[in-house]
């Protein structure tokens, strides 16, 4: 399986800092030669003009979408609209987004049923707080999520899984690398249940929270973590390279 680095912009950078970043991270990007697929979910109202851009390997994501389809709901974007513009993929139940913006397991569900719909990867995210680790079965708080989250689907086409410990977000304080295999690795074994072994063994795991440069080496090279979503550090052209490079040399070796 292909590893894949994303990252996410949250609510940062104006439009022509984006584009300033664009044209010499694609650049670059286009001189490497790994497999890693890398993906950018800028803020929604650059992606019409960004997703102009390209590169090999390389695709554009946003970092929300609607619950519900077209219709009068001012404010909203659907996934339909997101697809007309050239994006690909849609972070879906992002903790930031249950937390502040009143996200429920339901809301979440109904988001990814749109999303794929509308034929977008979802990139399904999913994490405890310190408190739940704390209370001995982070495991089961994951895999609940992902249970509501993947409520009536009958197959697991078009799904990544973001295991992002809500503790290690922004807080420069990661994962061990033992603590995200063992949950990546729960992650695989719910899956299998769920969707069947072979569902299981293609689905990309990826680990987010406080992932860098200096610490990726370690979590990418775990058996069951297949790439980052990365925040902080996808904000700068060079760590951001450097993640593609490490997940790059990993792939290959
Ligand atoms: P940080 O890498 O800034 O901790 O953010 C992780 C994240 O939330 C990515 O979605």
């Amino acid at each position: 399986m292909r590893n894949i680095v994303a990252g996410n912009w949250k609510s940062n950078k104006l439009l022509n800092e984006a584009q300033e970043f664009t044209d010499p991270f694609l650049s670059a990007l286009n001189e490497l030669t790994g497999e890693t697929e890398v993906v950018i979910a800028p803020p929604a109202p650059y992606l019409a003009t960004l997703a102009k851009e390209g590169a090999y390997r390389f695709s554009w994501a946003a970092q929300q979408c609607s619950a519900h389809g077209f219709g009068a709901f001012t404010g909203e974007f659907t996934a339909e609209m997101l697809r007309s513009t050239g994006v690909q993929s849609v972070l879906i139940g992002h903790s930031e987004r249950r937390e502040h913006f009143g996200e429920t397991d339901e809301v979440v569900r109904a988001k990814v049923e749109q999303a794929l719909a509308a034929r977008l990867r979802v990139f399904l995210c999913c994490g405890e707080t310190l408190e739940q680790r704390e209370s001995g079965r982070p495991e089961d708080i994951v895999c609940a999520q992902l249970e509501h989250a993947t409520t009536g689907l009958t197959d697991a086409e078009g799904l990544v899984v973001a295991y992002e410990p809500i503790w290690a977000i922004g807080t420069g304080r990661t994962a061990t690398a033992d603590q995200a295999q063992s949950m990546h690795a729960a992650i695989r074994g719910w899956w299998a249940e769920r969707f069947g072994p072979d569902a299981a063994a293609n689905l990309p795991i990826l680990y987010g929270g406080s992932c860098k440069p200096s610490n990726a080496a370690e979590l990418f090279s775990q058996p069951d973590v297949n790439g980052g979503l990365i925040g902080g550090a996808s904000l700068k052209v060079d760590d951001f390279l450097d993640l593609v490079r490490i997940a790059d040399g990993l792939q290959n070796g």
